[in-house]
């Protein structure tokens, strides 16, 4: 495949204090980005990151046609670098492309993109406790015309941040009861821009409250918790843990399925099912409520301390024998190169 690369003349990489990283804020020296325009993807280029022009008609200003993805990359104690499960990455990005009328994009541009783009910038991923390159694949309408059809042309990127925790302090979290995040047969399984959009205000109103995150309810009946935005959720009620199924509403998180592997592999029971908020309510009540826990590439697993339901609020207890942490542990060390991946999960770059 052909590959245009241009590099930076001189790296900024000494100008980043990277211990004190705020998630998202500081990007790589390079770029990632290919066109689609006549009905085919064009020659892919690296590119010195920087700003990127667009007319003020193009497409994804005014439809939110626009899907991304967010992977991790690690560099081990050899400096070698292992991406977590990249396949599904690359899978689910077409998927959501898919259902906002988007073309799929080439696996192998995908993979040689990354590769080129990590090797290019492989002083970015540090190596000290918690450190990661948050990696951001994204697709965009760029037709330039206003009307309400699905572009012609799109650009796809890849941009890179060095990250630490994306929760840095405690998350306490409230039960959706009136907004919605998505519907049946809309796009809340797709990695799509108008999800996020859609959520920030009723998030606000939440963080008004004291609370980090809303854990979004089926729009339906408001009954059944479900995902929480940025992350998948996970239950502990007695020694058994509980997460929802996925479906068209809820997205099929790569952490999520990795954790329902790992803690059966350890012996935990572990139930996808529905899960009502009542159930939780109830649980909690009993004491059987032992831990409540959030999971996706950027929160890694986040415990979260306490949850409100209307007006009813519970601090959850402290566990010693805690999964979340356990989970947290394998999964980690897993993606770090430091522990055994009988899964064969992890890819090097
Ligand atoms: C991720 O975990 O990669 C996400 O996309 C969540 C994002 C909103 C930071």
């Amino acid at each position: 495949m052909a590959l245009n690369i241009e590099k930076i003349a001189k790296s900024k990489i000494s100008d980043v204090d990277f211990s004190n990283l705020k998630f998202g804020e500081i990007f790589t020296d390079h770029m990632f980005e290919c066109d689609y325009k006549d009905g085919e993807w064009q020659t892919p280029q690296i590119r010195p990151y920087q700003p990127i022009a667009f007319d003020p008609s193009a497409k994804v200003f005014h439809y939110g046609q626009a899907v991304f993805e967010g992977m991790k990359a690690y560099k081990d104690k050899n400096d070698d670098i292992w991406l977590f499960r990249p396949d599904q990455n690359q899978e689910r990005i077409n998927k959501s492309a898919e259902r906002l009328d988007m073309p799929a994009f080439p696996k192998e541009f995908f993979f040689e993109g990354l590769n080129e783009l990590l090797k290019l910038d492989s002083q970015w991923v540090q190596k000290g406790e918690g450190d990661s390159l948050y990696i951001r694949p994204f697709v965009i309408a760029t037709e330039n015309c206003v009307s309400a059809s699905a572009s012609t042309n799109y650009k796809f990127m890849i941009i890179c941040a060095p990250v630490q925790a994306y929760y840095a302090g405690e998350v306490r979290v409230v039960f959706a009861d009136k907004y919605s995040r998505s519907a049946n047969g809309g796009v809340g399984f797709a990695k799509a821009a108008g999800n996020y959009a859609a959520s920030f205000y009723p998030a606000r109103l939440a963080a008004e409250q004291g609370y980090q995150q809303v854990v979004w309810t089926d729009a339906s009946t408001h009954e059944y918790l479900e995902e929480a935005g940025t992350m998948n959720v996970f239950f502990r009620v007695n020694d058994t843990l509980i997460t929802a199924p996925t479906s068209d509403r809820i997205l099929d998180g790569v952490t999520r399925k990795s954790l329902i592997q790992l803690a059966e592999d350890e012996g935990i029971k572990v139930e996808v099912r529905p899960v009502s908020r009542q159930e939780i309510v109830e649980a909690a009540k009993k004491g059987e409520l032992k831990e409540m826990f959030g999971a996706g590439t950027a929160a890694v697993i986040s415990i979260i301390q306490g949850f409100a339901d209307q007006d009813q609020k519970f601090e959850l207890p402290v566990m010693e024998d805690s999964y979340a942490l356990r989970l947290k542990t394998r999964l980690t060390g897993i993606q770090q190169n430091k522990l055994e991946d009988k899964f064969n999960w992890t890819y090097k770059v």
